[in-house]
């Protein structure tokens, strides 16, 4: 294991790509165009939304035999968070001897590709898919494609290609047994560097002749020092805001920390009570975690963006950014979740429902991070119900996303947690409808007391992606809805 400051290291089709002298906000798109002419991989929206720019990430798996893959967009990842990892574009499917991957061949013949220009972020979708499911069913296959918008195709002939392609299972995997023994070579340091004086030196992947730089730390202790001591740097996790703010806003932050390389971040640890979630988890890794205990969170994390999306965007990011149209938020104040702040080796826990102050503000002090999300495993009797409304079913914000949790004590509504999205400044529980809910019999609430609460609570604002009398009907037809099944069950 070798490591080199100031150059980012990846490895692209069986070679070490050095790039030297790059922004610290230079994104994986505009590198791999514009320095590598890897012109396959398009740029649409610039900010996640097209998935013209799909590219596969590759990491050495855990016994260090092969390469773990996820799609993302291009556009939004910045290139010094590649330090470290492999890149497939389009152009790597080709063989030596000019034959394509199966999935390629298929589009062709399938005429799954007209003016082209969605086709490669399309491909590359679709050959992360069968990474690691060769036998994907209609779903799989469109899960995989609702980041990938195509204007002139239809998606039919897309997914009929797919299907046919994977009736070549041997040659759906992508050789990369060159890539691994440079993965290898190219690892980053996994313990921090230490000064004479004992103290911690985290080495920046770029500095430049400001001081300002980007950092990727290895664990957390790395973190939270850099944090007292830079305590204006810019986290990074997932980059789907960060992203965005970058090529939308032209934001260039001092200094960056990336997180997706602190292991200790990336764990989900579990007792018998709850599960402690990293701040670096993915929200696909998250997906698999409550798959069996709440289906409707996860209903709500499958339309949370799309694939290449979740599978860098994290809870911690999602909290953080308080966007007052934060998909898992909701979920989590209806659970009773709860946040570990870290500043230095100081942790405290805050109720997320205590967390937000204002718009878009928070009681992070100056240097704190959010360490992990806490949730609660379900408990018998418990019942917890989401869902996400917006204009579009995935890839789309919501106009409001509802969740409870409550258990049926002797028929009557009890421990109500009613929280809600897209009402109120930041994501919040909403205590004047919990109280109408509270002790009574599903089939004893009336709408016209939920619409009082919901005049007596909220202030009536129009947004951009609904009106203020729909989010209210949607909001009190919602809560009627996740009592509705408890109500047949007790008649
Ligand atoms: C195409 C697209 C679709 C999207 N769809 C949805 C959607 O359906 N629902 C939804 O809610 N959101 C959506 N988003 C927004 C975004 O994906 C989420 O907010 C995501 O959870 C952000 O996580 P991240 O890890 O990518 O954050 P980043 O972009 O890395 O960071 C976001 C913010 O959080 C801060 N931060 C990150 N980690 C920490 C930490 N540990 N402690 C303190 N601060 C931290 C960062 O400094 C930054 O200010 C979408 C975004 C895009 C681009
Ligand atoms: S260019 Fe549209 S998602 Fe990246
Ligand atoms: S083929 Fe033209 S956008 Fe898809």
């Amino acid at each position: 294991m070798t490591q080199v400051t100031n150059t980012v290291r990846f490895v692209l089709d069986g070679q070490i790509v050095e790039a030297q002298g790059e922004r610290r906000t230079t994104t994986v798109l505009d590198y791999l165009r514009e320095q590598l002419h890897r012109t396959g991989t398009k740029e649409g929206c610039a900010e996640g939304d097209c998935g013209a720019c799909v590219v596969m990430v590759g990491e050495l798996n855990v016994a260090g035999t092969g390469v773990d893959y996820v799609a993302t967009n291009a556009c939004i990842q910045l290139l010094p968070s590649l330090d470290g990892k492999s890149v497939k574009t389009v152009e790597s499917l080709k063989k030596v001897d000019g034959s394509l991957h199966p999935v390629q061949d298929e589009m062709i013949k399938c005429h799954g590709s007209q003016c082209g220009f969605c086709t490669p972020g399309i491909v590359m979708s679709l050959v992360n898919l069968v990474q690691t499911n060769t036998s994907p069913v209609r779903q799989d296959i469109t899960d995989a494609l609702s980041g990938n918008l195509c204007r002139c195709t239809g998606y039919a002939p897309i997914i009929d290609a797919t299907a046919k392609a994977c009736q070549k299972k041997s040659a759906l995997k992508i050789d990369d047994s060159a890539d691994v023994p440079l993965l290898k070579e190219i690892k980053r340091a996994t313990t921090p560097t230490m000064s004479l004086e004992g103290d911690i030196i985290v080495q920046p992947v770029v500095r430049t002749k400001k001081g300002h730089e980007f950092v990727s730390p290895a664990t957390l202790a790395e973190v939270a020092d850099y944090l007292v001591h830079h305590p204006t740097t810019t986290l990074l996790a997932g980059s789907t805001e960060i992203g965005l703010q970058v090529n939308k806003q032209f934001a260039r932050p001092d200094h960056i920390m990336y997180l997706g390389n602190v292991q200790e971040l990336r764990q989900v640890n579990e007792t018998d009570k709850v599960w402690r979630i990293g701040a670096a988890v993915s929200l696909t890794t998250l997906e698999a975690v409550l798959a069996d205990a709440y289906p409707d969170f996860v209903e709500v994390l499958r339309r949370f963006g799309s694939p290449p999306i979740r599978s860098t965007a994290t809870l911690a990011g999602n909290i953080a950014n308080g966007s007052p149209i934060g998909d898992s938020m909701p979920c989590l104040l209806a659970l009773g979740a709860s946040l570990v702040l870290r500043r230095g080796e100081k942790t405290r826990s805050v109720l997320l429902e205590n967390f937000y102050t204002g718009m878009k503000k928070n009681v992070l002090e100056a240097g704190e991070f959010i360490e992990a999300v806490v949730l609660a495993k379900p408990v018998v009797g418990q019942v917890f119900r989401a869902h996400k409304v917006s204009k579009r079913f995935e890839q789309d914000i919501s106009a409001t996303c509802a969740a409870i949790s409550y258990t049926l004590k002797d028929g009557k509504l009890s421990g109500v947690k009613l929280a809600y999205n897209g009402l109120t400044p930041f994501p919040s529980r909403a205590p004047q409808l919990e109280a109408v809910l509270e002790g009574k019999a599903p089939a004893d609430v009336q709408a016209a007391d939920l619409d009082a609460a919901i005049t007596a609570s909220f202030t009536a604002r129009d947004g951009l992606r609904a009106t203020w009398a729909y989010r209210a009907l949607v909001a009190r037809n919602l809560a009627l809805e996740f009592i509705e099944e408890q109500t047949k069950e007790v008649a």
